[in-house]
Parts: C-alpha cells; structure tokens; sequence
C-alpha cells in the first residue's frame, strides 16, 4: 500500500459566535494558548506551529474547515489529481491563510471542506505559561457522516489516508495517516457535521488536569477516563462553551505497517460491547452517542 500523502491532522477551523469566550475556555481548560488574535479570527496552538484551532466569529456553533498536513507540496498536487479524478469538487487552490504555501481544498459529497496543505510554520515558542494542562497537540477529528463508508472511500481516493479499523457496519471508521497514529480522521454515521475533536497529552495527568479545571466552573466530563478499544488510547471527553465535545487522550497506538489489513470490531447494539468502546468498562451515556454539530455550508466559499 502507499504511504497517504497526508502526514498528520493540520487545524480544525470552527465557526463559533462567542470567539472570545471560546479562546478563553480553550486556553483555560485545555491550555492551549492564543497564537492570532484578530477581530473576527483567533488561532491556538499548543506547541511551536501557529495555529492548531482556529475559530471564526459567526452567527452559530459550526465546523467550518479542516485542514490535513500534506507529506510535502507535490502531495498538494497529487491529492488535487486525485480528488478530481475521485469526482470530488475542488473549491479552492488557494491557501486559506497567508502563512500556508500550498494548499487545495475540497468537499466530500456529503459537504465536508478538507484543505490539505504544506506544514504549518513552526514559529510558535514551544513553551509557555499559562493555565490548563498544555496538550502535546491537537491529534484528531471524529467526523460526523451520513455514510462513513462513502467517506473513507473518498478520503482514501484523494489524500490516501488509510483505514485502520471499522465497525462491522461500518457505523464508525478511522483512519490513519503517514505518521502511523491509529487515527487522525475518524466518522460516525449520523447526520453531515463534526462528533468531536482530540487533543493528545503527554499521559493521564493530563486528563487529571482537565477534569480538575472543569470542577472550578462547575463542570463535568461527558465521558471517561477510559481506554478504548480501537486506538487503545486513554481517553476523557467534555463539552466546550461553544457546545463542541472534546475529547483528551494519551497513549495513541502506532501502527508502522502500510499493508495492514482494516481491523473490523464489533461494538455491540447501541455500543454495549465494552471490551471493544471503554476496555476499563464504562459505557458510553446518551449525551455521548447524541452529541452532533454541523457543517456550515455558507462557510466555503470564502
Ligand atoms: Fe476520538
């Protein structure tokens, strides 16, 4: 098999309508810090790239964009080629900020915006005060899709991203990409839209942090501590002040082989099989299995 021409997860972009507060919570719970702080625009990162999530100011709550690191700028060339060649519709060759060199964007069929791009600059301070428990960075995205099948086959026709693992019916899929992690694309069958965003820490005290920082606004997780089964990560998951669920994870299971074979788990009816959704044994609640934000179409075209 080919290596994917996408080496990591690049930024989730967000449209948010209380950017400020998004930033501040982030920064707080979490412990990213802001890289760009523009009227309508603010950037986080949690390492030395300049932006790993990047919230727009907004009428609503929505993914807007998710940008893939590209392996080198030919790959930018060769997953425009494929995704034409996938039927994908292409909506931009252009860069979405001045600090990426190359960059093409395109949707899914069902509507997701995908922008692989040359790496992210590495011109951020690589430590930093602040609050929150500092992630090593933002690791995935858990999709939301109407077929996640369709979606895999399309993601793996145009940037090469390769299924790691799925569920019998493929009610949930990830993927992996060059840098070997279990998965940096994930989807959920549901409607068109984002189920939640990860960031990875250095190990579980850094989830120790983050729930203690949820109790100082009286707040809770969702879900976790656990370890899943497909990853093998630890994990903990809660909602953010703009409504999105984040999940914290440490201990990603690496896989080096190109030629694996997808790994076909079954989860159970609505998730019951434990051995397979929280190894350590708790199940997942119903704010958890319901959680959904969308898409934005209007957001493209810009
Ligand atoms: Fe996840």
């Amino acid at each position: 098999m080919q290596a994917p021409l996408v080496f990591r997860l690049g930024y989730v972009a967000l449209n948010v309508t209380d950017p400020e507060r998004a930033a501040e919570d982030t920064a707080n719970i979490v412990g990213a810090r802001v890289s760009v702080r523009e009227s309508d625009i603010i950037m986080l990162t949690s390492n030395q790239r300049h932006a790993e999530m990047i919230l727009y100011r907004a009428g609503e709550n929505s993914l807007r964009r998710v940008g893939l690191e590209a392996v080198d700028a030919d790959a930018v060339d060769k997953v425009r080629e494929r995704a034409e060649a996938a039927g994908l519709r292409i909506i931009s060759t252009t860069p979405s900020f001045p600090f990426i060199r190359k960059a093409v964007t395109f949707l899914t069929s069902e509507g997701h915006a995908i922008e692989v791009h040359t790496p992210m600059p590495l011109d951020q301070p690589l430590r930093y005060h602040g609050p929150g428990a500092h992630p090593r960075f933002l690791d995935h995205i858990n999709f939301a899709a109407v077929n996640p099948r369709q979606f895999a086959e399309e993601m793996h026709a145009a940037t090469g991203l390769l299924l790691t693992e799925r569920t019998t019916g493929y009610e949930i899929m990830w993927m992996r990409a060059a840098d070997g992690r279990h998965h940096a694309v994930a989807a959920v069958k549901g409607n068109t839209g984002v189920h939640h965003i990860s960031w990875e820490f250095e190990s579980i005290r850094g989830l120790q942090t983050i729930a203690d920082g949820l109790t100082v606004e009286e707040r809770g997780l969702v879900w976790g501590p656990g370890r899943h089964g497909a990853g093998d990560n630890l994990f903990q998951y809660y909602v953010d002040s703009a409504g999105f669920l984040i999940e914290c994870i440490a201990e990603m299971e690496i896989i080096q082989d190109l030629d694996m074979p997808p790994r076909v788990s079954d989860p159970g009816e609505n998730l019951s099989n434990w051995r397979v959704v929280n190894k350590w044994g708790a199940l997942p609640p119903i704010e958890w299995i319901e959680h959904f934000n969308e898409c934005c179409p209007q957001s493209y075209h810009e």
